[in-house]
Order: structure tokens, then sequence, then C-alpha cells
């Protein structure tokens, strides 16, 4: 028997019993007469004592144990005479009588600590030891119960898990496809799935009427803190509904995971509608944790001589509370930030609202101060208060100043990790308009339906068609999204028409989902929630590779088993795949 209890177990009712534990060396103190060993596994530390003067032969053996050393321990609980009240265990140890050595170690890269010394490189490569690490197995716990409930969840309401193939045809989700090569068939490739969309729409077709599968999703982009190149989605759909069943249902789930895995109770999602998003917060994604909404400045900045308001588009402001003692080195660090070339900003303008009830602004001589205290009335600010404003082409000084009220929030410590604020954003338009290409994109995929209400400009004015289209989206971070979709394959095709697609185009790809269309398709709708990401925000991290047990790095690579790799010659002939490229450079 390797074990009868795990390191996470005994309690001080165990003391006179005799127990066997199996786990890693922690760490040892040799403390002359005792030797102490801190055994470590899944569940917790044990302490094991060694006594010299009893048994001196075990006490030499236990002095001699590495860190990551695999032990067997066999001994009686017995109380602690000098207790540790920050561990479960703390008030027993081990009185060893007998100790195998299963497997020893080599000194571990880094400490095998809460807090370690390996840096990200090290512990990526060594990552199956940074598993070991309390806060990264917290973390993958967490993963594992949200998971469970949200199965359970999903299951008590009658949805039903179906596995979709991993090897298929290319799927429109606006990313690039991760491709594969057929052996059985020369020079022809599968995509890997950037979503399993056209399958669980065709099971509406067949009549699965609640659809679940939590899964791999795979999407060749650049990489962030929130991207993975293989990520898993909860992918949901259902056939008769609408869009407020498909809200309804999803919130529902997600109001349960807080209670169960947070004991939050969150309150009903508000609503919001993409243009409102876009004209109170300058983001599809607002973090409505705090308030700091964008007032429309040009009714009173503009024809007052200041140029660069007069001849934008748009003057947009923000005020941010409390703010009006900021330094001149702040101001300027603020102006910086807004000019880094990731926002793009070509400036800011600030005003003081100061206590004594004048004006301190960057632009005094172009503005009096009666004209910045209609600035104060316009956009609500208090004395003490500091008005931040950005000006020029109206969609970039929305993104720019979407940056900049982030940043004033985590400044102001507006953002914290541990309030939750989610909220639905609505009425995506559904199509965007691609400078680069010259054509309209589908903003969510093609498959989403347009408004039924906008049906008949969907030719003459397609910019201005709203689709039955949601976004789940918790604290700035779309969590989710999906839409009702087309199910009449003439409304499809249009669609497909407005894309730019040939119908021959539009037959070879998607043939089959509008053929199934033609065989009694219900009206039907659907999400998916990014499961990396929903369990980073509840273990309240930005980044979601510390919730995937083994991520790839921000160039693609999993540098612990090295890959990608290049492949044998060999086996790219039986591929029929040619091997003139350079082969492991980076891109
Ligand atoms: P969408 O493309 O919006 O919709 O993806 C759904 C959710 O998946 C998450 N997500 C990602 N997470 C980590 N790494 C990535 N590279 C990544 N890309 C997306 C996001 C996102 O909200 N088929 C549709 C859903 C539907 O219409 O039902 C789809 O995939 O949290």
């Amino acid at each position: 028997m390797h074990r009868s209890h795990t390191c996470g177990e005994l309690r001080i009712d165990h003391v006179s019993q005799e127990v066997t534990l199996s786990g890693w060396v922690q760490r040892s103190r040799d403390l002359g007469g005792m030797t102490f060993v801190d055994l470590r596994d899944r569940y917790g530390i044990t302490q094991l004592a060694f006594n010299m003067d009893s048994r001196a032969e075990l006490c030499e053996q236990a002095r001699k144990l590495g860190r990551e050393f695999v032990i067997k321990a066999t001994g009686t609980v017995i109380e602690r005479s000098s207790k540790n009240k920050n561990i479960p265990t703390g008030e027993i140890e081990i009185d060893v009588t007998s100790l195998e050595v299963l497997n020893a170690s080599k000194t571990p890269p880094f400490t095998i600590e809460d807090e370690t010394d390996g840096g990200d490189d090290l512990r990526m490569q060594y990552r199956y030891l940074d598993l070991r690490r309390g806060p990264v197995m917290s973390n993958l716990m967490l993963r594992h119960r949200m998971s469970i409930e949200s199965r359970k969840y999903l299951d008590s309401i009658g949805f039903m898990e179906v596995e979709t193939p991993y090897l298929i045809k290319s799927t429109p989700e606006g990313a690039r496809d991760f491709v594969v090569p057929s052996r059985m068939n020369p020079g022809q490739f599968y995509a890997l799935p950037q979503s399993p969309q056209t399958f669980k729409q065709l099971l509406m077709v067949s009549g699965y009427d609640k659809y679940y599968q939590i899964v791999k999703c795979f999407r060749d982009e650049d990489l962030r803190a929130d991207r993975q190149p293989e990520f898993t989605q909860i992918d949901c759909e259902m056939a008769f509904v609408e869009q407020e069943d498909v809200l309804n249902t999803f919130e529902g789930m997600v109001r349960h995971l807080f209670q169960e895995v947070k004991g939050i109770e969150v309150p009903e999602f508000p609503r919001m509608t993409y243009a409102e998003a876009m004209e109170q917060y300058g983001s599809d994604k607002p973090d409505i944790r705090f308030e700091m909404k964008f007032v429309d400045m040009a009714p009173v900045t503009k024809d007052k001589g200041f140029n660069v308001f007069d001849s934008a588009e748009a003057v947009l402001g923000i005020v941010a509370p409390g703010c009006a003692e900021y330094s001149r080195k702040q101001l300027d660090a603020l102006t910086n930030f807004v000019k880094r070339p990731q926002i793009g900003a070509k400036g800011l303008v600030y005003c003081k609202v100061n206590a004594d009830g004048t004006f301190k602004s960057s632009v005094d001589k172009f503005y009096s101060q009666e004209d910045q205290k209609a600035w104060m009335e316009h956009t609500g600010a208090k004395e003490g208060d500091l008005i931040l404003m950005l000006s020029g082409d109206l969609d970039k000084t929305r993104k720019q100043l979407n940056e900049l009220r982030l940043h004033m929030g985590s400044e102001l410590g507006l953002r914290d990790p541990e309030v939750f604020k989610p909220l639905w954003v609505v009425d995506f338009p559904l199509l965007e308009w691609d400078e680069d290409t010259e054509r309209y994109h589908a903003m969510h995929h093609p498959f989403t339906s347009p408004k039924p209400e906008h049906m008949d400009i969907l030719e003459s004015d397609p910019g201005k068609v709203n689709a039955n289209a949601y976004d789940m989206v918790i604290n700035g971070v779309e969590i989710g999204g999906g839409s009702i979709r087309i199910h009449d394959r003439g409304i499809q095709s249009r669609m497909f028409d407005l894309l730019g697609f040939t119908k021959e185009e539009a037959l070879a790809q998607f043939g089959f989902l509008m053929n199934a269309f033609e065989y009694g398709a219900p009206p039907h709708g659907g999400l998916a929630l990014g499961f990396d990401r929903l369990c980073s925000l509840f273990g309240g991290s930005d980044s979601i590779r510390d919730f995937i047990a083994f991520p790839k790095n921000n160039s693609g690579r999993d540098v612990m088993i090295d890959a990608p790799a290049p492949v044998d010659q060999a086996q790219l002939d039986e591929l029929f795949l040619d091997s003139t490229a350079p082969q492991g450079e980076e891109v």
C-alpha cells in the first residue's frame, strides 16, 4: 500500500493512528535531535518527524532527502508541540517509523513554492514542475469546478453534450485556420475548427434542440494574454428559441457558476445596445465596474478658435473624479500614455476643476474661465475633478478614450478583480466595412440572422442592418458571444452574396449547411462562452495561460515539448508536401 491517507487529510482526531503517506519532499529541516520533513501532495502538506534519539538510522536517512524526492513514510499520528495555524494539518505530525524513497529527484530548476524564483520561460519549460505549485494547482482545480458546475447546470435544464469532429473544413470565425494535410487525399487538407459553429447548427436541424459541448477550438491569430491558439469554449445551441430565451438561459448558467464556485449572488445582467456601448464607453466590451462615461464635448468646445477641436469630427471627454490635484508629472504621464503608438492620440487636453471654483486647463489660451465652467456643468464634474479630452476621427477617438478611461479606472483602483459586473451587449451591426478589402465582413459570423425588421434594407443599406447578435461581457472582458441564426436557405444565400461570395464559392464552402436548411431547419440560436477567459476572470487574473495546464507562449510555441517542430522528409513525402520552405524560423 502506498498510502492510507493524503497529505491534506490528517487532523487531531487521527492522533495515535498508524498511517502511511506518500508524496513529494517540499523541504526538510535538520534541528540536530529532530529532523522535520514537509511532505506534499495535491491535497496539502503534512509534517513528518524523525527522532534522532529513538531512531537514529531513520533520521540519518531523512537528512539525506532532497527537495522533490518521492517518498513513502509510515508512522503514528501525534499531536504537535508547536502547532502551525496556517495549514489544516498543522496540529499534528507523523512520528515516522519507516521510510522508503520511491524515487529521487534532481534539484528542481526553481523553487516549488507558492512564491517561486522561476521566471516565466523556465516555468513553462518545466511546466510539469510548475503545475506542482499551490497557486497553479488551485487555478486548475477552479477550472475543474467550473466545468463540473457548467455541466451540472446544463444537464439539469435538458442540454445534451454532443462531440463534433476536429478534422473539418474551414469555418469562418474571422481568424486563420490551422490546417492538417491528408495522407489519403494527396494535396488536400482538413482545417481544425475555429468553433463547432456549422456542426451545432446541423444538430439543430437533426432535432437535438439543446446542445452543448465543452470543446477545443483552434485559431491561428496573434496571441495576447486573453488569446491562445487552442482554447476552450462552452459551446451551446438551442432550437425554437428567440434571443431572449438564449440570454436568460446563459445568464442563468453564469449566475449559477458565481453562486456555486464563488459564493457570490450576482444580480440580473443589464442590457446595453452596441450603439450605447460605443457612445458611452467607446468599446463593445465596456467595463462597468466604474462610471466615467464619455461626454460629447463638441457643443461646449467648438468655435472658440482652438483649431484642433474645431477641425475634429469628434471631441470626447471623461471626468476623472478627484484628480484635479494631479501634478505636472502625472499629467505628462497621461499625455505620454495616450501618445504611445499602440494608442496613437496626438495629444491630451485636460481641465482641472479646482477646489476653489477656478479652472486650469492645457488650453487656457483658447477658453476662458466661463467656457471652462460650462464644461464643468456639461460633464457634471465636481470641484476637485479632472476633465480629460481627446479629439479627432470619431472611431479612433472612441478607441483612444476607451484606453484612457480603463487606464484611469486602474489608476484610481476602480477595477477590483473581486467585483463582478456582467452585462449583455445586444443589437450588434450585422456587417462591418473593411477598408483593406473594400467589402463587408460579418461582424459575428455569416450565419447570424439580420433583425427581421431590417430585412428589407439588407441589400439597399447593408451598413445600417443590425443583427440578433449579443455578447456577454464581464469586467471589460468579452466572455462570450452568439446570435440567432439564419435558418432559411434563401436568406443565407443573400447573406453570402452580401459578403462577396460567388454562388459557386458559397455552395462549395457551405453547400452542406444550405442544403440542410431545406430539410426542416427549425429556428435556432446559441452562443459560446470562452471557458479559459471565464476561469481566469473567476480566478482574478488577466492571463488565461494561468488556467490552462499546458499553454503555448506568445509565439504559439510549447517550449516544454518544443513544438512546433520540423518533421522528417519521409513524413513530408508521404503527405505530398514540399519542404523548400524555411524550417524552424519564426515568422
Ligand atoms: P466567438 O468567436 O465570439 O464566437 O468566440 C466565443 C468566445 O470564445 C472566446 N475566444 C477565445 N478565448 C481564448 N483564446 C482565443 N483565441 C479566443 N477566441 C475567442 C471569447 C469569445 O467570446 N461560434 C461562435 C459562437 C456562436 O455564435 O455561438 C464563436 O465562436 O471569450
